[in-house]
Parts: C-alpha cells; sequence; structure tokens
C-alpha cells in the first residue's frame, strides 16, 4: 500500500454535542462484510439513554471505564442496569464490562450522576468467529439470572509506564456467555514516548482506538500520535481522536507519542472487530510469539 492509501486506514468519527457533552462514534464493516458501531459516551444523564427500555440489534458489550488515568477502576457514581424481559436491575458504581446478547432488552438509568469524569464505551459486535471453538462453562451465579453478563472486576495493572491499569475480559468471562467473543483492551496513554510493542503483524486486521479524554472535547486528542504503516514504516501524524486500522498481515508500529504535544492523557486501545483469538507476530517472521499480554496485541 501507498502512503495515499495508508491514509485511508485512519477512521474518522461523528461527533455529537449533547449539551454540554460530546459523544464520539465510529461505524465501519469487518473484513468479512458485517456492521460494527463503537461508541464512547460520558456517563450523565444528557448523554446516557433515560428510563427507555431498548433491544440491541447486534450483541453489544459495554464497559464502564473511571475518567482519571490513575483510578480507572473510579466511576463515582451509580448507573443502574436492567436486562431482560424480568428488569432485572444490576447497580455499577466501578469499573465494570456488560455483555448484551441480541435480543435481550436492556435500560439504562443513571442512579447518581458521577462526581468526576466516568465513560461509557459500548462496542456493536459483529457475529463471532466462525472458526473460533465455543468452549462453554457454567459460572456459578448469586441468583440472578444475568449476573453472568457482568464482569466487575475487569482491571489489570499496567504493563508499561506509558500506559494506566486496562480494562479486558479475563475470568474466562466470554466462556459463561453462549456465542460470545470479543478482542479489545482499554487504557490511558499517561504520557509521551515510545510504545513497547516493536514492529509486527496479524492475520486478521486490528483497530487501535485513539479518543480525547476530555468529554467536552472529544475532537482533539491531546496529543500528536505517529505511526509507522508497512515494512517502510511509513509515517502517518495525527493530533485528532481517530481510529487506526490496520488490514489483516499489514506490519504496523513503531507507535511515537510526541512528548512536546503531549497536553493530557487520551483513551486508548485495541479493537480486532472478527473477535479472532489475539496473537501476534513480529515483523520479518512468519511465526507468533508464544505469549501474548491481552493489552499488548
Ligand atoms: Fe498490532
Amino acid at each position: 500500500m501507498a502512503k495515499k492509501d495508508y491514509e485511508s486506514c485512519l477512521l474518522q468519527p461523528e461527533i455529537v454535542n449533547i449539551g454540554s457533552y460530546q459523544t464520539f462514534t465510529i461505524k465501519n464493516k469487518d473484513r468479512r462484510g458485517y456492521d460494527y458501531v463503537v461508541r464512547l459516551l460520558p456517563v450523565s444523564k444528557e448523554t446516557v439513554p433515560g428510563d427507555i427500555p431498548e433491544t440491541a440489534d447486534s450483541d453489544r458489550l459495554e464497559l464502564f471505564v473511571g475518567g482519571s488515568p490513575d483510578d480507572i477502576e473510579k466511576v463515582s457514581g451509580e448507573i443502574e442496569v436492567s436486562l431482560g424481559k424480568e428488569n432485572e436491575t444490576y447497580s455499577i458504581n466501578e469499573a465494570a464490562l456488560v455483555y448484551i446478547p441480541k435480543g435481550l432488552p436492556v435500560r439504562h438509568r443513571i442512579i447518581r450522576e458521577p462526581e468526576k469524569t466516568a465513560f461509557l464505551l459500548s462496542f456493536n459486535l459483529t457475529p463471532r468467529w466462525e472458526g473460533f471453538p465455543e468452549e462453554k462453562v457454567e459460572r456459578a451465579v448469586s441468583g440472578k439470572k444475568y449476573e453472568h453478563l457482568i464482569l466487575r472486576n475487569p482491571v489489570t495493572p499496567p504493563f508499561a509506564e506509558i500506559n494506566s491499569s486496562f480494562m479486558s475480559p479475563k475470568d474466562d468471562f466470554f466462556k459463561h456467555i453462549s456465542g460470545a467473543t470479543a478482542n479489545f483492551a482499554l487504557y490511558y496513554v499517561k504520557r509521551g514516548g515510545m510504545f513497547p510493542e516493536p514492529p509486527h503483524w496479524h492475520r486478521t486486521e486490528e483497530i487501535l482506538m485513539f479518543m480525547s479524554s476530555d468529554p467536552h472535547d472529544m475532537e482533539n486528542l491531546g496529543a500528536t500520535v505517529e505511526v509507522g504503516f508497512g515494512p517502510e514504516w511509513e509515517k502517518i501524524s495525527f493530533s485528532n481522536s481517530c481510529f487506526v486500522r490496520f488490514p489483516a498481515e499489514l506490519e504496523h508500529g513503531p507507535f511515537n507519542i510526541h512528548i512536546g504535544k503531549f497536553k493530557r492523557p487520551f483513551l486508548f486501545g485495541h479493537y480486532w472487530p472478527t473477535g479472532e483469538p489475539a496473537h501476534i507476530i513480529l515483523s520479518g517472521e512468519t511465526e507468533e510469539l508464544d505469549i501474548v499480554n491481552p493489552g499488548e496485541a
């Protein structure tokens, strides 16, 4: 791919004003042609739909994350999520994942506005990867029917100085949910410098998410990022919130966050829209590395 083609790998968001807040939305198709949507909302009564039940038309994954890079567990408010026709209610007051299978009624209510910024990142997922065998495991639950759809401790300590703690599925979360999978991680980039990942590639497409942490200004990332594309490391830099799409087998890296232009932490993560299993292959190699940190894939 030539440099002008690499420019098309930057996916630009729709940014919408709601009251004093802004929301960020990316709509695209995975490499099989299935639609997906990723949306970042500041948690507030203005932005999160009120007491209106809805039914997702695809499986959806919701991440509730605190607005402080040093305390991503802290949501500092209370969101009530109701699931099913039974209206089973679950209180979210710290970082959590909620999986909403297609067709399940869901409703959100802000019981208490967060005192500090908190975000809801939602993924409307594409169908499960056909080649990914399902392993169903029953999970002990508290007596509520949908308890297995909520993961209350999704935070793992940082694996590099540049990053905050990160959110990802763990404890076999998806194995308890029929048909579910997703490959993602979410964290903050806290300072300028080079990402720890060496140049590498994957057998499937990968999305890197670069999102402002300012709920009133979703457009400006607050840093300048430089990404290398292809074996020649063609550099493309940007300072606005966007997603970067690496098509399957395209080498990518190094990733540089310019120190001089770093103004504030931003939300970052990877997302593999097909949900295929994580793997990483170093530049110039053909064999997968043995160990993959879920935050590095
Ligand atoms: Fe990658």
